[in-house]
């Protein structure tokens, strides 16, 4: 039996509607740090994602594409760059992943339904309201903005059927008592909005079913109703732990957890969620964590839209890592930010190159020169300098006073253990705090001051007089690798895989990576071996990174356009006379000549059969040569009447065919039999 303490934590399930974008991988990847925090706490701990699969919206993008949903969201869950592939990309150790098409999800939401309308908190009636069909979302004509969609903007439509409804109003005095008077929702500034905007207006009986598609879960006992996404999704937290399935068996242990998710779905997570447990008699969620957002040039970025930034290229060219480390120390978890790639170089510029990355190369080369890779025994920590971070530590030294002398080295040390020393209480707090930002900010302040170490200890003015001072550099180096494994040990849940790395260079054992031992200073052994090995975070040419990313966004936007598409068919019929007026007739190229100062034009002298010769002028200077269409039998009309293009006259239009390949018109002459002869009507 494990006797660890559990910590559950969830991220939304995505809409695999479309690829999955930066937006995203922030909530995924902020989530994720903290399930790595806690297990570097010693936590048991389970972290859940996945993806939302029913609802319109999927139904409609999957007829676009000509296939049935269930292919369509596989392709974005499972396929190549999917959201699974995405996940193990960018290092996410989620414990399972819910589709809610999965079997047992489907069965457990039945069963739930059912619960729900047994114990009348479901009845039937019929729903009249406003609909959002991307956000699928009903809303009632006050909650408008505009006269649209209040999370999207976009236009909303009537809609009227025959449905299902929760009873949300019988819960609200129990909602609003909720977030009101525990710390429920966070981070706090979001209660009132959801108070004054949503629960004081009056809250309305929500409808959770529909009858106007049918990509979604049935309602086993009324099977032309599916359950409305919201109900299906919002369950995914329990089902996923056996919650009316059999398939797992973790329920009882494991909830409740906390939600992650991001602002704009905060009034689905703190109204009708907990009003949905609150009706099954299930214990409410800890927490839920209402995040930010990242912003592109101020405004939303979204997958309809199109404005979207792509992870993967982003994974790519500047690593995982220092991506995962940019999202979580550039934007406060709970506000918006506005992202950039000058940003994101910037960072990783600042913080990973100049401070962290200059610390573990600067100190592990100095151990290497000077000391050959190890220090000597007995340059450690001494007796005191332990007592003194053990009471820092312990929060037992308040306002430290050191009243060293001037230039005395004691005082730097001192300065820079007591602030190691302090650091992971800080880091802790800000942690639970859901402020993985202001954690960063600790660590970095530690960074910082290390680095300054180095300034102050000038080692290389040491290792001039080694006989003198030998033994103080190599106290000054211990001092530097043991304040870089602390910092190691609490950046691993961001960091996870460079982490790993940096403990290898710095000589840190596993028995030294631990939580315990980030709030011992001293715990590093003297003589470990230390290695200066790769550049971890190499600094960006700022340019030149801008440059090939915008190369690589261009390329992924190529890739993105379908392979070949044609002109629409027209649905405008022509009567056969109309038809008939249009002379096409078989004509040979006798000369063809680049027209001067167009890049487009080419003029055809062409024999039409009638003795004259006949000149045309034709746009498709882009895709033939002209000496290579003499001698070409080509089709023309030559009833069009005569028009003027830079100064010449042409005769008539020479025939084309055209489609679109990724994005790119490309043209074919339409060339006939060379024993056709000019002149010859088509028809
Ligand atoms: N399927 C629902 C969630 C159901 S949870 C029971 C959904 N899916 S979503 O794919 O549209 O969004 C999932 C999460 O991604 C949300 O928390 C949303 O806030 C987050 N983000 C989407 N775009 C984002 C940004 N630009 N920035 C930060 N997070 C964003 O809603």
């Amino acid at each position: 039996m494990n006797d660890k303490q559990k910590y559950y934590i969830t991220t939304p399930i995505y809409y695999p509607s479309d690829k999955l974008h930066i937006g995203h991988t922030y909530c995924t990847v902020a989530t994720d740090t903290l399930a790595r925090y806690k297990r570097l706490q010693g936590y048991d701990v389970m972290f859940l994602t996945g993806t939302d699969e029913h609802g319109q919206k999927i139904e409609l993008k999957a007829q676009e594409a000509g296939i049935t949903p269930k292919e369509f969201v596989d392709r974005i869950v499972e396929g190549p760059r999917g959201v699974k592939d995405l996940w193990k990309l960018m290092d996410i150790s989620n414990d399972r992943f819910i589709r809610t098409t999965d079997d047992y999800h489907v069965k457990a939401i039945q069963k739930i339904f059912r619960r729900m309308y047994d114990n009348g908190d479901i009845y039937k009636g019929t729903y009249k309201g406003k609909y959002c069909t991307p956000c699928e979302s009903f809303w009632t004509e006050s909650q408008l903005k505009d006269g649209c969609c209040p999370d999207c903007g976009r236009p909303v439509v009537d809609a009227e059927e025959e449905a299902y409804f929760f009873r949300l109003s019988k819960y609200a005095d129990k909602v609003k008592d909720l977030l009101e008077n525990t710390d429920f929702l966070q981070p706090r500034s979001r209660v009132n909005e959801m108070v004054k905007n949503f629960i004081e207006p009056g809250l309305e009986d929500l409808c959770v079913s529909r009858t106007s598609f049918s990509w979604g879960i049935p309602v086993d006992f009324d099977p032309k109703h599916v359950v409305y996404v919201w109900l299906d999704a919002l369950f995914n937290y329990v089902t996923a732990l056996g919650f009316e399935n059999d398939r797992y068996d973790d329920y009882e242990a494991w909830w409740p957890g906390i939600n992650i998710v991001g602002k704009e779905i905060v009034r689905f997570h703190s109204i009708i969620w907990p009003a949905f447990c609150m009706s099954l008699g299930m214990p409410l969620p800890k927490h839920v964590f209402g995040h930010g957002w990242l912003l592109l040039d101020g405004g939303k970025m979204s997958k309809s839209k199109g404005n979207v930034v792509d992870p993967y290229i982003l994974a790519e060219q500047f690593g995982v890592d220092a991506l995962r480390f940019f999202l979580m120390r550039t934007f406060p978890f709970g506000s918006d930010g506005n992202f950039s790639n000058e940003l994101l170089i910037q960072t990783i510029n600042t913080d990973l190159a100049n401070d962290l990355g200059n610390l573990l190369s600067r100190t592990t080369a100095m151990v290497g020169k000077y000391f050959g890779g190890g220090l000597p025994a007995g340059c450690g920590a001494t007796a005191d300098e332990k007592d003194l971070a053990g009471m820092i530590a312990q929060g037992n030294v308040v306002g430290l006073t050191m009243d060293f002398p001037e230039g005395d080295p004691t005082k730097y040390d001192c300065e820079l253990i007591g602030a190691a020393a302090a650091l992971r209480g800080k880091y802790e707090e800000a942690m639970e705090a859901f402020a993985p930002h202001k954690a960063l900010d600790e660590v970095f302040k530690v960074i910082q001051r290390a680095n300054k170490y180095i300034d102050e200890n000038a080692p290389w003015a040491l290792a001039k007089d080694m006989e003198a001072n030998g033994a103080r550099l190599a106290h000054v180096l211990y001092d530097l690798l043991e304040a870089t494994r602390i910092c190691g040990i609490l950046l691993t849940p961001f960091m996870p895989g460079s982490m790993e790395k940096l403990f290898v260079q710095a000589g840190v054992d596993k028995a030294a990576q631990t939580w315990e031992s980030a709030g011992v200073w001293g715990v590093l052994s003297d003589t470990a071996a230390v290695i200066k090995g790769e550049n971890l975070f190499p600094r960006v040419d700022a340019q030149a990174a801008l440059e090939k990313l915008e190369a690589a966004e261009a390329e992924a936007r190529k890739a993105a356009l379908p392979a070949v598409e044609f002109e629409p068919f027209t649905e405008d019929e022509v009567d056969f006379d109309t038809f008939c007026k249009s002379d096409f007739r078989a004509v040979k190229v006798k000369d063809c000549q680049p027209v001067k100062k167009s890049n487009k034009l080419l003029r055809f002298t062409l024999d039409d059969g009638t003795g004259t010769d006949r000149q045309i002028l034709s746009g498709i200077a882009k895709w033939y040569k002209p000496e290579d269409l003499i001698g070409k039998t080509l089709v023309a009309i030559v009833n069009l009447p005569p028009r003027k293009m830079m100064g010449q006259e042409s005769c008539g239009m020479l025939i084309s065919a055209v489609h679109t390949e990724k994005g790119e018109e490309v043209l074919h002459l339409l060339m006939i039999d060379d024993a056709i002869p000019a002149g010859a009507k088509m028809c």
